[in-house]
């Protein structure tokens, strides 16, 4: 979406996957000074994201959404105030149908009122749902399209003149990646994440293909980080790994201010993140899948690509692939780093490693000249140059 947000893909914290419906101003609030405290703001999270059931279920006389005075007693000002007051910014969530997920009233025919109360309040971030869209609870029958009830609330955010990040929950509804860049800074491409490998892995699949739909402002979201959720630490790292080569909205789903120091040590690896908000802003493409060993290549910025050998079976395997394959030529030798142990070494083209069972390595390789299949011609996408 061109309103010159999201140019990297957005970091933050959302409610959701840890808490379902418990939201409130005090948990709101404790995360964003836990991000604050515990290096997560300064590893670029930024966004603070209020989700479902922050709402009473009635608005009020003269239309507008009234925040639930029990769960948010400062309100949602009060509590953006807050959060940015430590240099922090506040999201919100809403529904391009007439309720939200859980009940609560939606914003469809409401569009403009509800855009000025988040406005208002100081929100610099949506995350716009979609259920009970045509009184059937999702898009499909009946009713203007995912495409138009999300148009209008784009239109509705662009007059309050306030810079609102737009993410649409579309769950992939209407092939949203191939009219998303147009509407909003993410589009989620498929159904709810769970914290389960299973999920994780079906939702990266889904995910994987959709490279040439993404770039600087409009990014394809496979949903929220599990992260210290209940996967092991090696599928934690699985999911950072890929969500990251996916350039992929990072939005972190973990009670935060408990988080272990496993936990925010993946969160806040500085080399993988660094991947996923390069400014070439080009989603990795898988160069190489077969047997559930999978080979993906981002190419970045300064000519570096990333590289991350994926094992989705749960014995250990050893991954290869070259430095050919992964779209570099042109030097007698490469620098690889590998991104979560930081160690570095040397190669004439060969590029191999020992990856455990459900595990990814990850390896940033330098040198050479960069524009080959890491830019995803060897699966047959185009980019734009
Ligand atoms: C949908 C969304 C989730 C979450 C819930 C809230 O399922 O996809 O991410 O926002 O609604 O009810």
């Amino acid at each position: 979406l061109g309103n010159n947000l999201a140019l990297t893909p957005q970091m933050g914290f959302n409610d959701w996957n840890a808490y379902g419906c418990n939201v409130s101003e005090s948990l709101i609030k404790s995360t964003a000074l836990a991000m604050h405290d515990n290096g997560m703001q300064a590893a670029g999270y930024q966004y603070v994201n209020i989700d479902d059931c922050w709402l009473t279920h009635n608005r009020d006389s003269s239309g507008r959404l009234v925040p639930d005075p029990a769960k948010f007693p400062d309100g949602i000002s009060g509590t953006a105030a807050y959060v940015h007051s430590l240099g922090l910014k506040l999201g919100i969530y809403e529904d391009a149908g007439t309720m939200t997920c859980a009940g609560y009233p939606g914003s469809l025919g409401h569009e403009q009122t509800d855009a000025d109360s988040f406005a208002a309040w100081g929100v610099d971030y949506l995350k716009y749902d979609n259920c009970y869209a045509d009184g059937v609870n999702q898009s499909g029958g009946g009713g203007p399209s995912a495409q138009s009830r999300y148009t209008t609330m784009r239109d509705a955010l662009a007059k309050t003149g306030r810079p609102i990040v737009y993410s649409l929950c579309s769950w992939g509804r209407d092939n949203v990646w191939t009219w998303g860049a147009g509407v909003g800074n993410s589009w989620r491409t498929t159904g709810d994440i769970n914290a389960s490998w299973g999920s994780m892995l079906s939702i990266f699949h889904s995910n994987v293909g959709l490279a040439s739909y993404a770039g600087p402002g409009g990014w394809n979201d496979p949903d929220m980080l599990e992260i210290g959720n209940g996967m092991s630490a090696t599928e934690d790292r699985s999911e950072f790994s890929l969500w990251a080569e996916m350039a992929a909205p990072l939005i972190s789903g973990t009670n935060i201010a408990n988080a272990s120091s496993t936990t925010l040590g993946i969160l806040t690896n500085s080399r993988v993140i660094a991947v996923d908000q390069d400014p070439l802003g080009k989603q990795g493409v898988e160069v190489a899948s077969s047997g559930g060993l999978d080979v993906l290549a981002k190419p970045l910025a300064d000519g570096d690509v990333s590289v991350a050998l994926f094992n989705e079976n749960s014995g250990t395997a050893t991954i290869s692939t070259t430095v050919g394959a992964i779209g570099k030529t042109g030097a007698s030798s490469y620098t690889l780093t590998d991104l979560w142990t930081g160690a570095t070494s040397t190669t004439t083209g060969a590029i191999s490693a020992s990856v455990p069972g459900h595990g990814t390595v990850m390896l940033r390789v330098t040198g050479g000249t960069t524009g080959g299949g890491g830019g995803g011609s060897t699966t047959g996408e185009v980019h734009a140059v």
